[in-house]
């Protein structure tokens, strides 16, 4: 038979009808009037998905890691100073893409499964009297480890310093699904991409930038062939697009940023609290852990599950795939055969989220996990019916 079952993996997410439709268009002319009054209006709408009023969007072809390469390659010159954290996979390729890049990077070894140092930051940030360090790289929500940071907090450890470092904010995993405030954390540069909370197939960068950092735009020599960062700012505040964009992904955001408008942002919260809720009871039913240090780290977005060492995750991944036709996250770094992660974020009900838990049920059984069957999944239907 024929058919396609949820993914339970932390991006790409599930797509939903309204948006897989939005794609199926004759082709348009980028530059028409038309293009422009798609792209004008849908720029100012992504803002408030950002929490931002004064910042900028920008919608480049490419995924998260293009956006994290156009930011720094247009605002950061070889040689300058960057701090950063490794705490999970993604947090460690964007410093290696800052190191490739020329910067010079800073970085603070902390063990996957922790949240940004702040503590660490801030005596490094406070012994910078010279503000050498010009940007602090922070990623909110570590996809690989399942951990969220208080970007908040991090602002307050750069404002007790008296420090302008630009807060550059990997946001691909968050926005769009976990409250992100642009404007009250004073983030300079957020990144997100197309295929988690907008819900959309890979494809579009969407960077946020604030009035603060595009000042410092013509700062830096493009000379090393970065896309340049102030003229699709400028096509998506006036229109005209430079070259050509990925024109059916920017005719499906319209309608995936319509969703999420009309669920309202602070329900899209909600949602994903109570579905991360449900699948952290699920967890703790199974007697497993969570790779998260601390319940105040625990993602809404994606679960780390710690598998006993006598079971591969990487075998119990391939095999939900092959049996149950179902995928789930695998580990990532060290940590590839001992976690898997489950993804329960985008286009997710709760009725999604239950068949995603009856079914690692199955795969765990099957490779000799060792927990009481379907207690997983009644645990996360009390919560989902007490919800
Ligand atoms: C937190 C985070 N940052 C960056 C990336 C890289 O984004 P992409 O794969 O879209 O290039 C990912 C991808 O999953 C991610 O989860």
């Amino acid at each position: 038979m024929q058919s396609q079952n949820p993914i339970f993996i932390p991006g790409p997410t599930n797509i939903p009808e309204r948006v897989r439709l939005a794609m199926a268009q004759p082709a348009w002319d980028h530059r028409s009037a038309e293009f422009d009054q798609l792209i004008v209006p849908l720029c100012a709408d992504i803002r408030s998905v950002f929490g931002t009023t004064q910042g900028d969007i920008a919608l480049f072809t490419g995924s998260g890691t293009t956006g994290w390469d156009i930011a720094m390659g247009n605002l950061l010159a070889p040689g300058e100073r960057v701090l950063a954290a490794n705490q999970g996979m993604f947090s460690q390729r964007w410093i290696d893409l800052a190191k490739r890049m020329g910067l010079d990077v800073e970085v603070v070894e902390v063990e996957w499964g922790e949240g940004i140092p702040l503590e660490a930051f801030e005596a490094i940030l406070a012994a910078d009297t010279q503000h050498s360090i010009r940007a602090v790289l922070a990623v909110h929500n570590e996809t690989a480890t399942g951990v969220t940071s208080d970007m908040g907090a991090l602002r307050a450890v750069l404002d007790r310093c008296g420090h302008d470092a630009l807060l550059m904010v990997d946001g691909v995993s968050s926005v769009g699904s976990l409250p992100f405030a642009m404007d009250e954390w004073g983030v300079d540069v957020a990144v997100s991409g197309s295929q988690k909370g907008f819900m959309l197939p890979t494809g579009l960068a969407i960077v946020a930038v604030s009035q603060r950092a595009q000042a410092r735009l013509d700062r830096v020599n493009h000379a090393q062939g970065h896309l340049d960062l102030a003229v699709i700012l400028e096509a998506g505040r006036q229109g005209g697009y430079p070259w050509t964009p990925a024109i059916s992904l920017i005719q499906a955001l319209r309608i995936s940023v319509d969703m999420l408008l009309e669920e309202g942002l602070e329900q899209v919260y909600a949602r994903h609290a109570h579905m991360a809720k449900g699948v952290r009871a699920a967890v703790n039913a199974w007697d497993l852990s969570i790779f998260a240090k601390q319940p105040a780290l625990y993602s809404n977005t994606v679960t780390a599950v710690a598998l006993p060492e006598s079971v591969s995750a990487k075998a119990l991944v391939a095999h939900a795939n092959a049996r149950y036709r179902t995928s789930f996250g695998g580990g990532l770094g060290a940590f590839q055969d001992r976690l898997f992660r489950i993804g329960h974020l985008g286009a997710l009900t709760e009725s999604m989220a239950l068949s995603g838990l009856a079914t690692a049920e199955m795969a765990m059984a099957d490779c000799g996990v060792k927990f009481d069957a379907g207690a997983g999944v009644a645990a996360a239907q009390q919560v989902y019916r007490n919800g």
